[in-house]
């Protein structure tokens, strides 16, 4: 039976866990030349921008034999009202994998349950786990171990924060997100992941939260397709930014993350995300050697 990857909660512990020691693998060259996915051809369709998913995806499935073929919505026919159910079933004819980056997340699982392949979620506006299995791979590598880890997420209870807390829920990792009145994290996600044990806590102010934190993580106060409102939500996120005086609060072997693209002054600063204790380039790296772990593990 197919598998698709459309939150992190698709996989479990012991899925993810094999996933980021392979990714580990393909990070250190091991299987460079190997194709396993040769012959294959994988979709990716994007209906918002992207650097880091859309190159890190292509170059991954070269890497592992495959062709993939990029899919703008405006030129193929769902740009003109195919139906997402159609398309899936066309489009599993043809291909052997999907990557969709979209808007509701209904559509992915719509066109999930209608396609006959894998479809990975590469972002909606309520999850990004692609996002976090590379986060997770970053942590791993430069903490050693990801239970019992204190993530301090600042921001934005957008797609990148509901993934980090289904992460926590998944690999015990502890998890506190400070974020004004009004911006919290998606509420089922949320209760899901606390009702299952998982170590999360929302919190009002960023210096009480990044007490003793072993990563501070924070996005975009403003995600992609939801710029209404946004100078009224800047105003709301002035307090939580990530900046040296919050950084120092911190434990001193503290790292800095952000999934990337940032808006440099407004949600972290210069002297920050440049700074040593910022691993976002690493993160951003390891984008390449999850997805393809991910790619092995999901296609045949
Ligand atoms: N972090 C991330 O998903 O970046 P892109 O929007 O550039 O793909
Ligand atoms: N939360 C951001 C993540 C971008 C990678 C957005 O959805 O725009």
């Amino acid at each position: 039976m197919k598998k698709d990857f459309l939150t992190l909660r698709d996989l479990c512990a012991d899925e993810l866990n094999a996933i980021l020691k392979r990714a580990s693998e393909f990070k250190a060259g091991k299987d460079a030349n190997a194709c396993p996915l040769i012959g294959k051809s994988i979709g990716l369709l994007f209906e918002k921008a992207s650097t880091r998913t859309r190159i890190s995806f292509q170059v991954g499935i070269y890497q592992l034999g495959a062709q993939a073929i990029y899919l703008n919505p405006n030129e193929i026919q769902i740009g003109r009202g195919e139906t997402i159910e159609d398309t899936a079933k066309v489009l599993s004819r043809y291909l052997h994998g999907i990557i969709i980056r979209t808007f509701g997340h209904k559509i992915i699982e719509d066109f999930a349950k209608n396609a006959a392949i894998p479809v990975i979620n590469g972002l909606t506006d309520l999850h990004h786990p692609c996002q976090a299995l590379a986060d997770l791979m970053t942590i791993n590598e430069k903490k050693g171990r990801l239970k019992g880890v204190h993530m301090v997420y600042v921001g934005d209870g957008n797609n990148v924060a509901n993934s980090l807390i289904e992460a926590a829920s998944v690999t015990g990792m502890h998890l506190f997100i400070a974020c004004p009145e009004g911006y919290e994290p998606d509420s089922r996600i949320y209760k899901k992941a606390v009702s299952e044990g998982a170590y999360v806590k929302i919190l009002r102010k960023p210096e009480e939260a990044v007490k003793d934190a072993d990563v501070l993580y924070t996005d975009v106060w403003v995600s992609m397709g939801q710029e209404e409102g946004a100078e009224k939500k800047k105003k709301a996120f002035r307090a939580y930014q990530i900046n040296k005086k919050l950084l120092s609060l911190a434990s001193p072997d503290a790292i800095v993350m952000h999934c990337l693209p940032a808006h440099r002054g407004e949600e972290i600063t210069d002297d920050v995300i440049d700074s040593p204790k910022s691993v976002v380039f690493d993160q951003a790296e390891n984008r390449l050697h999850a997805q393809k772990a991910l790619l092995e593990t999901l296609i045949r």
